[in-house]
């Protein structure tokens, strides 16, 4: 017997696992990539891959979840804000009922969030960073000023326990805005649903340079993640690609 709480949410539902219901989260992610699929350049430099297009594609993503996602290096890389950008939207999830912003979420386990992110800063709402047990007990302490602070793991966080607990505190629809090495490691543990790519028209280059995913990646056929292509869609001067993650049988 399904909860009318998840009856009511057919993203939630669809997470449904063989042996009954998962509590966690359904997850989309979102990147942009160059042709060559890289995220940044290896220095790990923010590059400007799509248009205002796609942005407002982005920003209507973000406005439609409860939560937005990242890891530590993306913090450090790039200290985003992670808000939702236009009016619109604003007004969108208000009329909802929701606050203004999704809930902002920083997977990192040693606490190395800088206090002064503008994640912890920019405009209102609830922030989450989900830490492991090893991480400094100061720095922790310093971080409960602006976000609430999960536990999960002992060295790195648990990925499926920070989401069950994430589950747990009624967060349902998550974007992960990246980047690689935590897109990786929630695949790896077959904690995403969607992915959603814009491919720019532009090469990066360079080994080092953050892709997809990173990692330690997979070794054989049988590990490969499937993936079913819902849609794709030439967008400004690139393409938008639309998958679904296949569940194993
Ligand atoms: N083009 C785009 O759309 C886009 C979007 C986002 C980011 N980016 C780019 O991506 C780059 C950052 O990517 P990144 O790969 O360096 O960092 P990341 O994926 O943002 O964060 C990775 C970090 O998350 C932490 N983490 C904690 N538990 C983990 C787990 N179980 N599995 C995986 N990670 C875990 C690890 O640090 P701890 O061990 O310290 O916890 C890990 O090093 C930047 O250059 C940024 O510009 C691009």
């Amino acid at each position: 017997m399904i909860p009318v709480f998840y009856q009511k949410n057919s993203e939630f539902l669809s997470c449904r696992g063989k042996f009954g219901i998962r509590m966690r989260p359904y997850v989309v992610v979102n990147v942009a990539m160059s042709a060559d699929g890289k995220l940044s350049t290896h220095e790990r430099r923010q590059v400007k891959i799509s248009g205002s297009e796609d942005f407002a594609r982005v920003d209507r993503l973000k406005a439609g979840c409860d939560a937005v996602m990242v890891g530590i290096g993306t913090v450090l890389a790039d200290d985003p804000s992670l808000t939702v950008k236009s009016i619109e939207n604003r007004k969108s999830r208000l009329s909802r009922s929701t606050s203004l912003h999704p809930v902002r979420i920083v997977v990192d386990s040693h606490a190395r969030t800088p206090p002064g992110a503008k994640i912890l800063h920019k405009e209102e709402g609830k922030r989450i960073i989900a830490v492991a047990k090893r991480a400094d007990r100061e720095r922790v302490a310093e971080l409960r000023k602006h976000a609430t602070v999960i536990i999960a793991g002992d060295e790195t966080v648990d990925l499926p326990a920070m989401m069950e607990e994430l589950g747990g505190m009624g967060i349902q629809r998550i974007m992960v805005e990246g980047g690689g090495t935590l897109i990786a490691g929630l695949v790896a543990a077959g904690l995403v649903d969607e992915i959603t790519t814009f491919i720019g028209n532009i090469i990066i280059g360079g080994k080092d340079a953050p892709t997809l995913a990173d990692g330690p990646g997979f070794t054989s056929e049988s590990e490969f993640p499937r993936l079913t292509l819902i849609e794709a869609q030439k967008m400004e001067r690139g393409v938008l690609l639309h998958w679904k993650i296949e569940t194993p049988a």
